[in-house]
């Protein structure tokens, strides 16, 4: 059968990652998709970095318009980064050009998701975001498809990499937060504006997008209540500790008689609990359904494997030809949500 062939706007951390996963596993995704999935060309802005891999036989661009505008491409995967610019011009150039698009791009579609899910529908086209959301943990596909069958109750979770590190590591190896900080940014976890990783922008914008699968509305970020890590010193780390507690960057999603709850905020949770004892990196995303009851995800939320590993699973499916509506239903059907604005505890 003839290959899938990607266009992969951004080399950095994600972007490597999938180079490497499409170059260690050709063969094994070949048999899975019945398919090859290849990499036709690449975009970056610089040409010249090293960036430890062999992009050889990738064509170049460094205009990710134009990549996204090739001829010799199927799918569009940006993994750049950034609301508004390249990323937002790449994805609406892809999708007028015929492209599915895998993103990793939580900021582009908690800010401009239901329109980018409109333009693909009209051209009955797919956006794919499973890395854009835990990283490695496949909670888009458990909320879109395994538990489809559900009226959601609560989605909530711990679901930014870098302030789970931070917190965990100044607490377990007392070290101060410019150390751990550095640490973070070394593992790959960090947003280009650690702002918002650390402000809890990245962990809001997840939120929204898992609220909007879950209770069937639009996007509604602005609504999301937010608070970071920053004011957390560690004194209060270990004053919480004295008691038995650790403090989590907690979101919770839910509806309630006023409307869409969401708020991001910093949390004392039991020490003992299973959202306690979460340490790194890593994230937990737990998914109330009606009919299920409770599943609690729990993964890698960041850095190269995991989010790559993520990515793979969206063109994996696209090269099967599945293509689900962007969030979980037709985007013309998407509630306009009431926004209950709740008070941070
Ligand atoms: P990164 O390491 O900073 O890489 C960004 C890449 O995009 C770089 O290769 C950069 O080119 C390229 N780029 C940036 N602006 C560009 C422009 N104007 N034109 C062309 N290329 C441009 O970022 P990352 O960590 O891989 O993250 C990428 C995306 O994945 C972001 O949306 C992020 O939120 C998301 N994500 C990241 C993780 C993670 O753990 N890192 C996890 C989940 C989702 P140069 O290399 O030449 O500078
Ligand atoms: N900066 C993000 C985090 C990357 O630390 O969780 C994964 O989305």
């Amino acid at each position: 059968a003839a290959p899938l062939r990607l266009g992969l706007a951004g080399l950095g951390t994600v972007g490597i990652g999938v180079v490497r996963i499409v170059q260690r596993h050709a063969a094994l995704i070949e048999a899975r998709c019945d398919r090859p999935v290849v990499i036709t060309a690449v975009s970056a802005r610089d040409r010249t970095k090293n960036r430890d891999a062999d992009l050889s036989a990738y064509a170049w661009e460094t205009d990710p318009v134009a990549l996204a505008r090739r001829d010799d491409i199927d799918v569009f995967v940006e993994v750049m980064g950034g609301s508004e610019g390249p990323a937002k011009l790449a994805t609406e150039a892809a999708l007028a050009a015929g492209k599915d698009v895998v993103t990793a791009n939580k900021a582009l579609l908690a800010h401009h998701g239901q329109a980018l899910a409109e333009a693909a529908e009209a051209k009955g086209l797919a956006i794919r975001f499973e890395a854009a959301v835990a990283g490695g943990i496949p909670v888009i596909k458990a909320l879109t498809e395994g538990l489809a069958g559900n009226g959601m109750r609560r989605v909530m979770g711990v679901m930014n990499g870098t302030c789970n590190y931070i917190l965990t590591r100044m607490e377990s190896a007392g070290l101060p937060y410019d150390t751990v900080f550095e640490e973070a940014r070394q593992l790959g976890y960090l947003e280009a504006d650690p702002n918002l990783d650390v402000g809890g922008i990245d962990a809001g914008h997840k939120l929204s997008l898992l609220a909007a699968i879950a209770f069937g509305t639009r996007v509604s970020f602005d609504a999301v209540e937010l608070e970071g890590i920053g004011a957390i010193s560690i004194d209060d780390i270990r004053h919480a500790a004295d008691l038995g507690f650790r403090i989590k960057l907690l979101g919770v999603a839910q509806m309630s008689g006023r409307g869409l709850e969401q708020r991001m905020t910093p949390c004392l949770v039991p020490m003992d609990s299973p959202l306690g004892q979460l340490q790194g990196g890593t994230n937990m995303v737990v998914l109330e359904g009606d009919a299920v009851g409770q599943i609690v995800l729990r993964g890698p939320g960041a850095g190269e494997g995991p989010t790559a590993s993520a990515v793979m699973a969206d063109v994996i499916d696209l090269a099967r030809g599945l293509r689900l509506p962007t969030f979980g239903q037709r985007a013309s059907r998407l509630a306009v949500p009431v926004a209950a604005k709740v008070a941070t505890p």
